[in-house]
């Protein structure tokens, strides 16, 4: 790994500002905005050297990079994660809300169930409502330790009700758990026993931090017959608004890929696309210091939060740059986003958006300078006093 010599550069905030994204476009001038997950620190010199490559020679058409994407995320895999997968086993797509839906869609007739584990990314339940399936709840559980964990005889009872898809997240977004080997491979096995389809959404695999180990679930044995990756370099070099993602298959699954609509190769973001090759081709030294940055940073939220914020509990993430803060013994009922929003002009995501049991919790983006981290939780606990 290179050796962090400095953490990540973050423009100053009237330089952020001035960015069109959703996070710096979403709340009033005066809001520190922590929600969305996109990042604030310079884009990797690989990548912004490929998109001022693709301008100077005009390369602006439809994106038909195929065969690099295949190549480069195979690469990657091998390289990072022991992964041996086939390069023409991989089909891009527009993103990963895109790619869940057309896997949906295509494993699912309309009314069939497909399970889901709140606390999880909201747009979960949205990709349910969208191909108007039914959603069932297998709830994370947390440990003695407070960790969330899959819980898998809540999970074997959720496969019990004959669902036609799981959609599984791993690393999982809001915890930040890396689910371990063990547990996908019961996974795995719950999945054959009751002949239901995973769609396992990867999109933070490259974003595991320090101190934790990713399996992919493609990996394990017995995988292959019954799910489907999807893996995006969107969250880890922060490309979300250039639009590509990546789908997964082994020969078992190819079918149900194949369904996915024809014209879909026409829908993915050629900037997206040359960003990803770049990004899994090159773009792995630049990754290394991301991940030292916010180990870093993930520190310096936790002795923030004892010192600001001490009723706050964390669990610090193994990945992601998304802290899930228990703010159920300060008080603040079962919305503290907004008492933040409104009191400290700090804006979260808002627990009960990921579902029931994330009531009382918010979820804060720390890809963010060491500044404005300090800023923010400072405000929180004024807030609060
Ligand atoms: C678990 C998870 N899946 C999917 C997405 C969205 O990915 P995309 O922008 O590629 O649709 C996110 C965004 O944060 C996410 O956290």
């Amino acid at each position: 790994m290179t050796a962090l010599t400095a953490p990540l550069p973050v423009d100053d905030l009237a330089v952020l500002r001035r960015r069109g994204s959703a996070k710096w476009r979403m709340y009033p001038g005066d809001v520190l905005p922590l929600p969305v997950a996109e990042m604030d620190f310079a884009l990797a010199p690989v990548i912004a050297d490929a998109l001022h490559a693709a301008v100077d020679a005009s390369d602006t058409g439809y994106s038909m990079l195929g065969d690099e994407l295949g190549n480069s995320f195979a690469a990657f895999a091998a390289g990072r994660w022991s992964w041996q997968l086939d390069a023409g086993s991989v089909v891009p797509v527009t993103d990963v809300g895109v790619g869940a839906v057309e896997l949906l869609r295509s494993l699912c007739t309309p009314g069939d169930a497909v399970v889901i584990n709140p606390p999880v990314y909201a747009p979960f339940f949205h990709w349910v409502a969208e191909t108007r399936t039914r959603l069932v709840e297998a709830p994370l559980r947390q440990d003695s330790s407070g960790c969330w964990r899959l819980d898998l005889d809540v999970l074997e009872n959720a496969f019990r009700q004959h669902p036609a898809a799981y959609i599984l997240c791993n690393p999982h977004n809001p915890v930040g758990r890396v689910h371990d080997a063990d547990e996908l491979r019961t996974v795995v096995a719950l999945a054959h026993e009751h002949e239901v389809a995973i769609i396992s959404d990867e999109i933070h695999a490259p974003l595991v931090l320090p101190g934790a180990t990713f399996t992919p679930l493609l990996t394990l044995p017995g995988a292959n017959e019954v799910a489907v990756s999807l893996v995006s370099a969107s969250k880890a070099w922060n490309l979300a608004g250039l639009k590509c993602a990546l789908v997964v298959s082994a020969p078992a699954m190819r079918s149900v890929v194949d369904a996915m609509p024809p014209d879909g190769r026409w829908r993915i973001g050629h900037f997206g696309a040359l960003a990803t090759v770049a990004a899994f081709r090159s773009g792995e030294p630049w990754l290394d210091l991301l991940h030292q940055t916010l180990d870093l940073r993930r520190r310096e939220l936790a002795s923030l939060l004892s010192e600001h914020l001490p009723q706050v509990r964390m669990q610090p993430p193994e990945a992601t740059y998304l802290a899930w803060l228990d703010c159920r013994s300060h008080g603040s009922g079962d919305e503290p986003r907004d008492l933040f929003l409104q009191r400290a002009r700090v804006a979260l995501e808002p627990g009960p958006a990921f579902g029931t049991p994330g009531s009382g919790h918010v979820r804060l983006n720390f890809a963010t300078s060491a500044h404005i981290l300090s800023e923010a939780v400072e405000r929180m606990g004024a807030a609060v006093r």
